[in-house]
């Protein structure tokens, strides 16, 4: 009789990326359900720290960054790491999606492509800034913020002669960062803020976030707090949220992102314009929509399925 020594292949294993540290707002309701979804599914997942230096990242067919929320006090590790990782196995979304959707300067390169956006200077010095702020009324509202940036940091909302506005550009540029600014969009201001979420290119669901910017800097509450609330999404709306999917390939050539957060404002001046894309590490929010988390599932066992094997 033939024996065979040989062990059954193991499954490829999926990674979802997350971190042991979250800002207390900040917690995660997406991996536990998502990883659950894939296991029904038959993928071997599960979440995995991004700086646990017990992973040998190479065992993974796949890696999903989806909550490493911690990476903004350790960036220079975190795109070591990403360089690292993506050497070694398929990161999702890419690496170098997230390395071009880390900087909000991006905004500008899909303005040129097509795409409206909230009107935006990039600043590097603080003459610069004050010249635009005196090109504002003086009782008119301002929002300045670093070109990269998460959760509001950076982010205050000022009357154009305030002086803590330029306080502000100063902390930006000193920390050698590029300052957008750009008039208030009262829609924002009054929590109308949508975020789109799309898989694979498809429209899943949306929220409406909330205000989140306190008038003369900082943030409402004093924390950044997000309440997602369910919302419907217009045609116009999802044509728009498509066109930026259209463009930001156009722009880097990696085709639909296997998630993308696309967040706009209806705003009676500026028409519908875009806020952010968010390409690499938005929460999903899946406990307001319990039934895309199948669809983030099966679109990750897609993913895998033409995941290059890679040896050893
Ligand atoms: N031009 C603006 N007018 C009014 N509110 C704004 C404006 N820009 C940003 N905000 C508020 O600040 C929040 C954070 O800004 P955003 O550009 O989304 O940066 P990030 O989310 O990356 O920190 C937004 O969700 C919105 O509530
Ligand atoms: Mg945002």
């Amino acid at each position: 009789m033939l024996v065979s020594t040989l062990d059954p292949a193991p499954s490829p294993r999926v990674g979802i990326v997350v971190t042991d540290s979250y800002p207390l707002e900040d917690l995660d309701h997406d991996t536990g359900p998502l990883v659950e979804a894939l296991r029904a599914r038959g993928v071997d997942a599960q979440a995995t720290v991004w700086h646990d230096e017990d992973v040998d990242w190479a065992d993974y067919a796949l890696l999903v960054l989806r909550s490493p929320w911690d990476y903004p006090e350790r960036v220079e590790e975190f795109t070591a790491w990403l360089a690292r990782v993506g050497a070694a196995t398929t990161v999702l979304n890419e690496p170098a999606l997230v390395a071009w959707n880390l900087d909000k300067r991006y905004l500008a390169q899909l303005e040129q492509l097509g795409v409206a956006v909230v009107p935006t200077t990039y600043r590097t010095t603080v003459d610069e800034v004050a010249r635009d702020l005196s090109a504002f009324p003086d009782a008119a509202h301002v929002v300045l913020k670093p070109s990269v940036s998460a959760g509001a940091r950076d982010t205050g909302l000022f009357r154009a002669g305030d002086p803590g506005a330029l306080e502000l550009a100063a902390r930006v540029v000193t920390g050698g960062g590029v300052v957008m600014v750009q008039p208030e969009v009262p829609e924002l201001s009054a929590g109308r803020e949508k975020a789109l979420y799309l898989i694979d290119g498809e429209l899943t669901h949306a929220i409406a976030k909330g205000a989140l910017l306190a008038p003369g800097g900082g943030l409402l509450g004093g924390t950044y707090e997000e309440h997602p609330e369910r919302v419907a999404v217009t045609p116009d709306e999802a044509a728009f949220a498509h066109r930026v999917l259209a463009a930001v390939d156009q722009a880097t050539g990696l085709g639909a992102p296997l998630y993308a957060r696309i967040d706009v404002v209806d705003s009676a001046e500026h028409g519908l314009v875009l806020l952010e894309a968010e390409l690499f590490e938005p929460a999903l929010n899946l406990h307001v929509a319990p039934e895309v988390t199948d669809v983030v599932a099966a679109a990750i066992a897609r993913r895998l399925a033409s995941a290059p094997a890679r040896v050893g």
